[in-house]
C-alpha cells in the first residue's frame, strides 16, 4: 500500500460543562479575562465513571460508525494521551476489549498536546508497510485530573475530551495521485531541551505520584507561533502545494491568539481555521480529532477537500500532517 485515507471520524465529551462564571468561584480569575487571554468560554469536565478510556470508546464508536466500519475490521488501535487510565497497560487495550476488537495492534502514544499527530502519523506509517489494514487512531484527555486547581495560571486553560478517526490502507491505484484522498505528507518534531516550560511534576519513576500540570505560558506561547508556523511550511513544501491551497486548517485548541497568530503567519484567512477552543478549551491530544470531528459533522469539512492538522505541546513536541478529504 502506498498511503491512507480517512473514512471516518467521531467525538466525546463528558456531560459536565463548567464556564468561565463557574470557574471565578473558585480562583481569583473572571470570565473576560479567560475570553481575551485564550478564546475560551467554557470547558467540559469529566465526572464520575468519566475516563479517558470511556471518552475514547465513545469517541471510537461514533467513528466506527461514521466510517461504516465493523469493530473486527480493526486490526490497529493508536491513542494518543497524557492522562492514561494506569501508568500500564495502554488505554488503548481497554478500548480495544471496550470495543471487542480481538487481536491486532493497540498502544498508546505519550506527545502530549500534538499526541494526535504522532499517533496518526504513527499508525499511516503501519498501515503503508502492511502491518496492518484499518486503524483506529483516537486522542482522548482527562487533564482535569492532573490540575492544580489552585493555579489560576493553568486550571483555566484545559478540558477532557475525546476524538478519533478510522483510518484505511489506501488502493494502491488511487493513492499517491493528485487529488486522490488519504495523508499526503506529515512532519513530527520534538526539541527535549524545552522540557520545563510544560511538564507534569509527577510519574511513577520520580515522585510515585501521578503529579500536576506546570507551564510558562508566555515562553510556551512564543515557541507555538514559530515552530508551527515553521512544521506548516515545512510539509506545504513537501506536498508541492501553496498555503491558498489549504481548505482547511484543524488546529490544536491551546488559544485562539495562537491559532490567529499562526494562520496570519502563514497568510491564511481566519474563515479556513476551524476554532473550537471556545467551546471545549484545551484538550491536550483530543483537540484536532474533536475539532474535525466537529467541522466534518457541521459540513464544513467536505470529501475532496484538503486539511491541515497541526499541534504542540509538552516535550516540546509539534507536528502537522496534510490530508486530502
Ligand atoms: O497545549 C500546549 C501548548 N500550550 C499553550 O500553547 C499555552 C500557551 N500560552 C498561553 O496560551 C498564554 O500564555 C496564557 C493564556 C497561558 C497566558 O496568557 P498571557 O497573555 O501570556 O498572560 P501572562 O502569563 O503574561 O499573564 C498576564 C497576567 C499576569 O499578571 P501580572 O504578572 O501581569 O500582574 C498573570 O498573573 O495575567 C495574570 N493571570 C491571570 N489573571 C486572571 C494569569 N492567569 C490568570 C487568570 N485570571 N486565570
Amino acid at each position: 500500500m502506498t498511503g491512507s485515507r480517512v473514512l471516518g471520524s467521531g467525538s466525546a465529551l463528558p456531560a459536565r460543562v463548567v464556564t468561565n462564571a463557574q470557574l471565578a468561584e473558585k480562583v481569583d480569575t473572571s470570565h473576560d479575562w479567560i475570553v481575551e487571554r485564550t478564546g475560551i468560554h467554557q470547558r467540559y469536565i469529566a465526572g464520575e465513571g468519566e475516563t479517558t478510556a470511556t471518552l475514547a470508546t465513545d469517541a471510537a464508536r461514533a467513528a466506527l460508525a461514521d466510517a461504516g466500519v465493523d469493530a473486527s475490521d480493526i486490526d490497529l488501535i493508536v491513542l494518543a494521551t497524557a492522562t492514561p487510565d494506569n501508568t500500564f497497560p495502554a488505554t488503548a487495550t481497554k478500548v480495544q476489549h471496550a470495543l471487542g476488537c480481538h487481536g491486532g495492534i493497540a498502544f498508546d502514544v505519550a506527545a502530549v498536546c500534538s499526541g494526535f499527530l504522532y499517533a496518526l502519523t504513527t499508525a499511516d506509517s503501519l498501515l503503508k508497510t502492511g502491518s496492518a489494514k484499518r486503524a483506529l487512531v483516537i486522542g482522548a484527555e482527562t487533564f482535569s485530573r492532573i490540575l492544580d486547581w489552585e493555579d489560576r495560571t493553568t486550571c483555566v486553560l484545559f478540558g477532557d475530551g475525546a476524538g478519533a478517526v478510522v483510518l484505511e490502507a489506501a488502493d494502491p491505484l488511487g493513492a499517491g495521485l493528485p487529488g486522490a484522498a488519504g495523508i499526503i505528507a506529515s512532519r513530527l518534531h520534538a526539541d527535549g531541551a524545552q522540557h520545563d516550560l510544560l511538564y507534569v511534576d509527577g510519574g511513577p519513576s520520580t515522585t510515585q505520584t501521578v503529579g500536576h500540570l506546570r507551564m510558562k505560558g508566555r515562553e510556551v506561547f512564543r515557541h507555538a507561533v514559530v515552530n508551527l508556523s515553521g512544521v506548516l511550511g515545512e510539509v506545504i513544501e513537501d506536498a508541492g502545494i501553496s498555503a491558498s491551497d489549504i481548505d482547511w486548517i484543524v488546529p490544536h485548541q491551546a488559544n485562539k491568539r495562537i491559532l490567529d497568530a499562526t494562520a496570519k503567519k502563514l497568510g491564511i484567512p481566519p474563515e479556513k481555521v476551524i476554532v473550537t477552543v471556545d467551546q471545549h478549551a484545551n484538550t491536550s491530544a483530543a483537540s484536532v480529532p474533536l475539532a474535525f470531528d466537529v467541522a466534518r459533522k457541521d459540513g464544513r469539512i467536505k470529501s475532496g477537500d484538503l486539511v491541515m492538522f497541526e499541534a504542540m505541546g509538552g516535550g516540546f513536541t509539534w507536528g502537522a500532517s496534510l490530508v486530502r478529504m
